[in-house]
C-alpha cells in the first residue's frame, strides 16, 4: 500500500511507523535486514520511487507456499501477493503455459484476431455463467471497465439523461490507484492531494441496506452499485448474511446493476470460487484480476450478459495488452488449476481449522481473528505494544511472511495449496510468535 516514505530510506521509515502504531521502540525490533539485504533495500530506496512501505526482506525465490529470501532463508508466504498466488508460486502449468505461448505469440494488439484468445473467453464465460468477458490487465482496469459499462449500459438501457448516471461505492472500499478509484475512496492515504476527483460517483456506509435503499430512492440517476463481497484491503470485513442479496433485490427494483469487485475476494480465496456465492447472487457485472493469472503476468477480466456487455461497441474501449495471447493462455491454465487441484474445498477446509487454530491462542495481544476460507484477518490490540508490524516482523524471524493491512489488522491469506499439516505448522509460528511478547 502507499505509505508516505521519509527522506532517508527505510530504517527512518520503520521507526516512524512504529511510532505510529505504538511499537516497540526500534532497538527492541527483531526483524531486521541482514547487511546482504540492506543493500538491495538501500537501492531500491535510492533509485526506486518510495510509494510503498514494504517489510525489510529481500525475495529471490519462490515455489508453492513457500518463499526463499537472498540469505537462503525459507518463509511460508502469508500474503501471497494480495491474493494474487492462490495457486501457489510458480505454477508449474502456469509457467509452461506463458512459456510455451511466450515464444510462438505474445502480442498482436486487438487489432487482429489470435487462435487462442476464443479458448480462454469460451472457458471463463462458462465457467462463471455469462454471456461475454472482456479482458483487460489489472485490477483496477477491471473497475474502470465496469463503471464504463455500468455508465453506457445507463444512458442506452436505462435511459439516463447524458452525463448524469451515478454509481455508488462502499465506505472503506479499495480498489486500486487510478484517479477514478481513489475518487471513490474514503481513505485520506488514498485520495489526499491527488484531487480533482472524478464527478458522478457517491459512497455510502458498507452494510448498510437502508442507507442503499435511500440513495435509489432520491436519485434515479444511479446505474450501479460497486462494492467486494468482503472487504479485503479495509482488513477483511465480512458483511451480514442477507447483505448481497438485499443489496441486489434493491438494485433490481430501481434498475440499477450489481457490479462485484472479486479482485481479491474471487477465485477461491474465500472458500468458494467467488465470494458472492455467500451472498446468494450473481452479480450483473463481475470483476476479476490477480489470481487470474496465478501471479506470473497481470491478467484481469470483466464477465457480463449481452444486454450490458454490448452496449460499448467496437473501437468504444480496450487495452494494447487486454486478452493477448499470453494473458489468454496464462489465464485459461490458472483457471484450470483452480478447478483440477479443488482449491476452492481445501481454501474452505483450511480457513476453518486456521481459524479454530488462531482464536485457541489464549493472549491479550489479539482481539479478533475473522475470515472466510484462507482470506482471514487478526485484530490486534490497538494502541498497546506489540503493534501488528512488530508482530509481522517476528513472524519474519520465525518464517512466515505476512503484512499489516489498516494499522492493527494482520492480513493471513496463504496460497490456497497448503496442506493440512503445513497449516498446523504455520499455526504454531502463529502461536509462539504471538506469546514471545510479554502477556
Ligand atoms: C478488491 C480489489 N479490487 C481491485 C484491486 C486493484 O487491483 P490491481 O492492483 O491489480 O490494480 C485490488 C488490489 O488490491 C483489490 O483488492
Amino acid at each position: 500500500m502507499l505509505a508516505r516514505v521519509p527522506r532517508g530510506g527505510l530504517v527512518p521509515l520503520l521507526r516512524q511507523t512504529c511510532r505510529h502504531f505504538g511499537a516497540l521502540p526500534a532497538e527492541e525490533l527483531s526483524g531486521a535486514a541482514s547487511a546482504e539485504q540492506q543493500q538491495f533495500i538501500d537501492r531500491e530506496d535510492r533509485y526506486g520511487a518510495h510509494n510503498y512501505a514494504p517489510v525489510p526482506v529481500v525475495l529471490t525465490r519462490g515455489e508453492g507456499v513457500h518463499v526463499w529470501d537472498v540469505d537462503g532463508k525459507k518463509y511460508y508466504d502469508f500474503l501471497s501477493a494480495y491474493s494474487a498466488v492462490n495457486q501457489g508460486h510458480c505454477h508449474p502449468k502456469i509457467v509452461s503455459a506463458l512459456i510455451d505461448q511466450v515464444p510462438r505469440l505474445s502480442l498482436t494488439s486487438r487489432a487482429f484476431y489470435n487462435d487462442v484468445l476464443g479458448e480462454y473467453e469460451e472457458y471463463i464465460t462458462k465457467l462463471f455463467g455469462y454471456d461475454k468477458v472482456l479482458p483487460m490487465n489489472t485490477g483496477v482496469e477491471g473497475g474502470e471497465t465496469a463503471i464504463k459499462l455500468a455508465r453506457r449500459w445507463g444512458y442506452d438501457v436505462k435511459g439516463v439523461p447524458k452525463n448524469q448516471a451515478k454509481v455508488l461505492f462502499a465506505e472503506d472500499n479499495f480498489w486500486g490507484r487510478t484517479l477514478a478509484a481513489i475518487s471513490s475512496s474514503t481513505d485520506p492515504e488514498s485520495f489526499g492531494g491527488f484531487g480533482p476527483f472524478m464527478p458522478g460517483f457517491e459512497v455510502i456506509p458498507y452494510n448498510d441496506l437502508k442507507a442503499l435503499e435511500a440513495k435509489l430512492e432520491a436519485d434515479p440517476n444511479i446505474v450501479a452499485f460497486m462494492v467486494e463481497p468482503i472487504q479485503g484491503e479495509a482488513g477483511i470485513v465480512i458483511p451480514d448474511p442477507g447483505y448481497l442479496a438485499g443489496a441486489q433485490k434493491l438494485l433490481k427494483e430501481h434498475n440499477a446493476l450489481l457490479i462485484a469487485d472479486e479482485v481479491q475476494t474471487g477465485l477461491a480465496r474465500t472458500g468458494r470460487m467467488l465470494a458472492s456465492e455467500y451472498g446468494g447472487v450473481h452479480p450483473d457485472i463481475l470483476v476479476l484480476g490477480k489470481a487470474l493469472s496465478g501471479g506470473v503476468y497481470p491478467v484481469s477480466a470483466v464477465l457480463a450478459n449481452d444486454e450490458v456487455m454490448l452496449t460499448i461497441k467496437r473501437g468504444q474501449h480496450g487495452s494494447t495488452y487486454g486478452g493477448n495471447p499470453v494473458a489468454a493462455k496464462v489465464a485459461l491454465a490458472a483457471l484450470q488449476v483452480i478447478v483440477d487441484e479443488n482449491l476452492v474445498d481445501n481454501s474452505y477446509k483450511l480457513g476453518q481449522l486456521l481459524r479454530h487454530e488462531l482464536q485457541a491462542i489464549q493472549s491479550r495481544i489479539i482481539t479478533e481473528v475473522r475470515g472466510k476460507g484462507l482470506l482471514n484477518a487478526v485484530v490486534v490490540r490497538p494502541d498497546v505494544s506489540p503493534s501488528a508490524w512488530d508482530i509481522c516482523l517476528r513472524l519474519k524471524e520465525n518464517g512466515l511472511l505476512a503484512k499489516p493491512t489498516h494499522g492493527n489488522i494482520i492480513r493471513l491469506a496463504p496460497p490456497l495449496t497448503l496442506t493440512e499439516e503445513q497449516l498446523l505448522e504455520c499455526a504454531d509460528i502463529f502461536r509462539r510468535t504471538i506469546l514471545s511478547f510479554p502477556q
